[in-house]
Protein backbone atom coordinates (compact mmCIF):
# COMPACT_ATOMS: atom_id res chain seq x y z
CA UNK A 1 0.00 0.00 0.00
CA UNK A 2 3.14 2.39 0.79
CA UNK A 3 4.35 1.98 -2.44
CA UNK A 4 1.21 2.93 -4.53
CA UNK A 5 0.87 5.86 -2.50
CA UNK A 6 4.42 6.59 -3.76
CA UNK A 7 3.47 5.85 -7.49
CA UNK A 8 1.05 7.94 -7.50
CA UNK A 9 2.93 10.84 -6.34
CA UNK A 10 5.48 10.26 -8.70
CA UNK A 11 3.41 9.93 -11.83
CA UNK A 12 1.97 13.55 -10.78
CA UNK A 13 4.93 14.54 -10.63
CA UNK A 14 5.72 13.55 -14.00
CA UNK A 15 2.25 15.00 -15.19
CA UNK A 16 3.38 18.75 -14.10
CA UNK A 17 7.03 18.70 -15.54
CA UNK A 18 5.72 17.69 -19.08
CA UNK A 19 3.89 20.88 -18.99
CA UNK A 20 7.11 22.98 -20.33
CA UNK A 21 6.15 26.60 -22.28
CA UNK A 22 8.49 28.07 -24.48
CA UNK A 23 11.16 30.23 -22.65
CA UNK A 24 8.78 29.65 -19.50
CA UNK A 25 6.97 32.50 -20.62
CA UNK A 26 9.53 34.51 -20.00
CA UNK A 27 7.80 35.29 -16.18
CA UNK A 28 5.15 37.04 -18.27
CA UNK A 29 2.28 34.76 -18.37
CA UNK A 30 1.43 31.42 -17.09
CA UNK A 31 2.04 28.27 -18.67
CA UNK A 32 -1.52 26.14 -19.26
CA UNK A 33 -3.13 23.27 -21.59
CA UNK A 34 -0.79 22.06 -24.57
CA UNK A 35 2.08 23.52 -23.17
CA UNK A 36 0.48 27.53 -24.56
CA UNK A 37 0.93 30.32 -22.94
CA UNK A 38 -1.72 32.94 -21.47
CA UNK A 39 0.53 35.77 -21.23
CA UNK A 40 -0.39 38.58 -18.69
CA UNK A 41 -1.91 41.73 -20.27
CA UNK A 42 -0.13 43.76 -22.50
CA UNK A 43 2.22 40.81 -23.38
CA UNK A 44 2.55 38.69 -26.40
CA UNK A 45 3.89 36.07 -28.70
CA UNK A 46 4.57 32.31 -27.81
CA UNK A 47 6.88 32.95 -25.14
CA UNK A 48 4.91 36.29 -23.98
CA UNK A 49 8.31 38.28 -24.70
CA UNK A 50 6.14 40.70 -26.94
CA UNK A 51 5.28 43.94 -25.68
CA UNK A 52 1.97 45.27 -26.46
CA UNK A 53 1.57 48.80 -27.25
CA UNK A 54 -0.87 51.16 -26.09
CA UNK A 55 -4.07 51.91 -28.05
CA UNK A 56 -6.08 54.58 -29.23
CA UNK A 57 -9.00 55.08 -32.23
CA UNK A 58 -7.24 53.96 -35.28
CA UNK A 59 -6.74 57.63 -37.52
CA UNK A 60 -7.28 55.95 -40.82
CA UNK A 61 -7.97 52.08 -40.79
CA UNK A 62 -10.38 49.16 -42.87
CA UNK A 63 -11.67 45.94 -42.00
CA UNK A 64 -9.45 43.35 -40.11
CA UNK A 65 -10.79 40.26 -42.19
CA UNK A 66 -11.73 37.27 -41.23
CA UNK A 67 -9.77 37.09 -37.92
CA UNK A 68 -11.50 33.97 -36.50
CA UNK A 69 -11.10 32.22 -39.67
CA UNK A 70 -14.86 30.52 -39.80
CA UNK A 71 -14.88 31.76 -43.72
CA UNK A 72 -17.38 34.60 -42.37
CA UNK A 73 -16.48 38.71 -41.67
CA UNK A 74 -19.04 39.77 -39.27
CA UNK A 75 -19.66 43.70 -39.02
CA UNK A 76 -21.32 43.47 -35.53
CA UNK A 77 -20.23 40.58 -33.27
CA UNK A 78 -16.90 40.87 -31.84
CA UNK A 79 -14.37 37.81 -32.67
CA UNK A 80 -11.42 36.95 -31.14
CA UNK A 81 -12.69 37.58 -27.41
CA UNK A 82 -9.57 36.68 -24.98
CA UNK A 83 -6.81 36.74 -27.65
CA UNK A 84 -3.60 38.53 -26.51
CA UNK A 85 -4.34 41.87 -28.89
CA UNK A 86 -7.87 41.87 -28.81
CA UNK A 87 -8.44 41.16 -25.35
CA UNK A 88 -12.17 42.16 -25.29
CA UNK A 89 -11.95 40.98 -29.06
CA UNK A 90 -12.39 43.05 -32.48
CA UNK A 91 -15.00 43.39 -35.06
CA UNK A 92 -13.92 42.20 -38.52
CA UNK A 93 -15.61 44.44 -40.87
CA UNK A 94 -16.48 47.58 -40.96
CA UNK A 95 -20.07 48.64 -41.28
CA UNK A 96 -20.65 51.44 -43.56
CA UNK A 97 -24.31 52.25 -41.96
CA UNK A 98 -22.59 52.89 -38.53
CA UNK A 99 -21.17 56.17 -37.54
CA UNK A 100 -17.54 56.29 -37.37
CA UNK A 101 -17.49 52.79 -37.35
CA UNK A 102 -14.00 52.76 -39.27
CA UNK A 103 -12.20 54.56 -36.73
CA UNK A 104 -11.53 51.31 -34.51
CA UNK A 105 -9.46 50.85 -31.55
CA UNK A 106 -6.76 50.01 -32.87
CA UNK A 107 -2.55 49.70 -31.33
CA UNK A 108 -0.88 52.74 -31.74
CA UNK A 109 -3.81 54.06 -33.64
CA UNK A 110 -2.74 52.91 -36.48
CA UNK A 111 -0.45 55.58 -37.46
CA UNK A 112 2.98 54.49 -35.40
CA UNK A 113 4.84 51.20 -34.87
CA UNK A 114 5.33 49.16 -31.86
CA UNK A 115 8.25 48.54 -30.48
CA UNK A 116 7.94 45.40 -29.04
CA UNK A 117 10.75 45.58 -26.59
CA UNK A 118 9.39 48.38 -25.09
CA UNK A 119 5.99 48.45 -25.61
CA UNK A 120 5.92 51.95 -26.70
CA UNK A 121 4.69 53.31 -30.38
CA UNK A 122 6.86 55.58 -32.92
CA UNK A 123 4.49 57.64 -34.11
CA UNK A 124 4.60 58.79 -37.70
CA UNK A 125 5.38 61.88 -38.32
CA UNK A 126 2.38 64.49 -37.70
CA UNK A 127 1.20 62.39 -34.96
CA UNK A 128 1.90 61.85 -31.34
CA UNK A 129 1.04 61.20 -27.99
CA UNK A 130 1.70 57.50 -25.94
CA UNK A 131 -0.66 56.07 -28.38
CA UNK A 132 -0.10 58.29 -31.56
CA UNK A 133 -4.12 59.19 -30.46
CA UNK A 134 -3.56 62.61 -31.82
CA UNK A 135 -2.01 65.21 -34.72
CA UNK A 136 0.65 67.32 -34.23
CA UNK A 137 0.78 70.84 -34.59
CA UNK A 138 3.89 72.10 -37.15
CA UNK A 139 7.05 73.12 -35.23
CA UNK A 140 9.03 75.49 -37.15
CA UNK A 141 12.93 75.61 -35.43
CA UNK A 142 11.95 73.31 -32.91
CA UNK A 143 8.96 75.90 -31.95
CA UNK A 144 5.47 74.45 -32.12
CA UNK A 145 3.44 76.86 -34.68
CA UNK A 146 6.75 79.06 -34.69
CA UNK A 147 6.65 80.38 -31.49
CA UNK A 148 3.71 82.80 -32.62
CA UNK A 149 0.77 80.47 -31.98
CA UNK A 150 -1.27 77.92 -29.69
CA UNK A 151 -1.54 74.21 -30.76
CA UNK A 152 -5.60 73.43 -30.58
CA UNK A 153 -8.17 71.02 -31.01
CA UNK A 154 -10.17 71.29 -33.57
CA UNK A 155 -12.93 71.25 -31.22
CA UNK A 156 -11.46 74.67 -29.70
CA UNK A 157 -11.05 75.76 -33.23
CA UNK A 158 -14.57 75.70 -34.11
CA UNK A 159 -15.91 76.97 -30.72
CA UNK A 160 -13.36 80.10 -30.93
CA UNK A 161 -14.74 80.85 -34.22
CA UNK A 162 -18.31 81.81 -33.54
CA UNK A 163 -19.10 79.83 -30.99
CA UNK A 164 -19.48 76.65 -33.65
CA UNK A 165 -19.71 73.03 -32.52
CA UNK A 166 -17.54 70.39 -33.80
CA UNK A 167 -18.42 66.93 -32.26
CA UNK A 168 -17.36 64.50 -35.07
CA UNK A 169 -14.84 61.46 -33.87
CA UNK A 170 -11.50 63.54 -34.20
CA UNK A 171 -13.11 66.68 -31.87
CA UNK A 172 -9.92 65.91 -30.03
CA UNK A 173 -7.43 64.50 -32.28
CA UNK A 174 -7.06 67.11 -35.17
CA UNK A 175 -4.90 69.64 -34.15
CA UNK A 176 -4.21 72.99 -35.55
CA UNK A 177 -2.06 76.29 -35.53
CA UNK A 178 -4.36 79.47 -33.73
CA UNK A 179 -1.98 81.97 -34.84
CA UNK A 180 -1.34 85.25 -32.66
CA UNK A 181 -2.65 88.41 -33.99
CA UNK A 182 -0.76 89.46 -36.92
CA UNK A 183 0.58 86.04 -37.94
CA UNK A 184 -0.79 83.52 -40.07
CA UNK A 185 -0.18 80.19 -41.92
CA UNK A 186 -0.16 76.54 -40.99
CA UNK A 187 2.33 76.99 -38.72
CA UNK A 188 2.14 80.66 -38.04
CA UNK A 189 5.65 81.85 -40.01
CA UNK A 190 4.12 83.93 -41.79
CA UNK A 191 3.32 87.76 -41.05
CA UNK A 192 0.03 89.50 -41.73
CA UNK A 193 -0.16 93.59 -42.64
CA UNK A 194 -3.15 95.54 -41.67
CA UNK A 195 -6.23 94.69 -43.27
CA UNK A 196 -8.55 97.07 -45.17
CA UNK A 197 -11.62 97.98 -47.95
CA UNK A 198 -9.90 97.94 -51.47
CA UNK A 199 -10.28 101.39 -52.75
CA UNK A 200 -11.02 100.11 -56.25
CA UNK A 201 -13.94 97.85 -54.73
CA UNK A 202 -16.35 100.29 -54.77
CA UNK A 203 -16.00 101.24 -58.69
CA UNK A 204 -17.91 97.46 -58.84
CA UNK A 205 -21.73 98.65 -59.61
CA UNK A 206 -23.02 95.44 -58.39
CA UNK A 207 -21.56 95.89 -54.74
CA UNK A 208 -21.11 98.67 -52.63
CA UNK A 209 -19.39 97.70 -49.46
CA UNK A 210 -20.03 100.08 -46.26
CA UNK A 211 -17.49 101.78 -44.06
CA UNK A 212 -17.53 102.98 -41.21
CA UNK A 213 -16.23 106.87 -40.92
CA UNK A 214 -15.95 107.92 -36.98
CA UNK A 215 -15.94 111.42 -36.49
CA UNK A 216 -14.16 112.58 -32.97
CA UNK A 217 -14.97 115.48 -31.08
CA UNK A 218 -13.95 117.18 -27.86
CA UNK A 219 -16.68 119.08 -26.21
CA UNK A 220 -17.67 120.50 -22.51
CA UNK A 221 -21.58 120.86 -21.29
CA UNK A 222 -22.13 124.06 -23.00
CA UNK A 223 -21.10 122.56 -26.71
CA UNK A 224 -23.25 122.50 -29.66
CA UNK A 225 -23.22 118.61 -29.82
CA UNK A 226 -24.46 118.09 -26.59
CA UNK A 227 -28.00 117.12 -27.56
CA UNK A 228 -26.71 114.00 -29.89
CA UNK A 229 -23.58 112.48 -27.29
CA UNK A 230 -24.66 112.00 -24.09
CA UNK A 231 -21.44 111.53 -22.52
CA UNK A 232 -20.85 115.40 -23.14
CA UNK A 233 -24.16 116.63 -20.95
CA UNK A 234 -22.36 115.70 -17.84
CA UNK A 235 -19.25 117.33 -18.28
CA UNK A 236 -16.12 117.58 -20.42
CA UNK A 237 -15.95 114.18 -22.87
CA UNK A 238 -14.96 112.99 -25.87
CA UNK A 239 -17.85 112.21 -28.46
CA UNK A 240 -17.77 109.97 -31.76
CA UNK A 241 -20.51 109.30 -34.03
CA UNK A 242 -20.49 106.64 -36.84
CA UNK A 243 -21.51 106.85 -39.85
CA UNK A 244 -21.55 104.92 -42.60
CA UNK A 245 -19.85 105.67 -46.23
C1 LIG B 1 6.10 77.11 -42.50
O1 LIG B 1 5.06 77.41 -43.41
C2 LIG B 1 5.48 78.04 -44.61
C3 LIG B 1 4.24 78.33 -45.43
O2 LIG B 1 3.31 79.05 -44.68
C4 LIG B 1 6.45 77.15 -45.36
O3 LIG B 1 6.92 77.83 -46.50
C5 LIG B 1 7.61 76.79 -44.45
O4 LIG B 1 8.45 75.87 -45.12
C6 LIG B 1 7.11 76.18 -43.16
N1 LIG B 1 8.23 75.91 -42.28
C7 LIG B 1 8.46 74.72 -41.78
C8 LIG B 1 9.68 74.59 -40.91
O5 LIG B 1 7.75 73.79 -41.99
Amino acid sequence: MGFGVRAVVALAALAVASAECPNACSGHGTCTFFDECDCNQGYMANDCSERICPFGFAHVDGAKGDLDGDEQVTTATPVVVGSQMYPVGAVEGVDATVDDSAHAYMECSNKGICDRTTGTCKCFPAYEGYACQRASCPAVDGKMCGGHGVCRTVRELANGDYSNDYELWDADKGMACDCDPGYSGFNCSERECPIGVDPLYRDDTEIEPRYPIWTFSSCCRSAAVNAIASICRHGCGIAYFVSYY
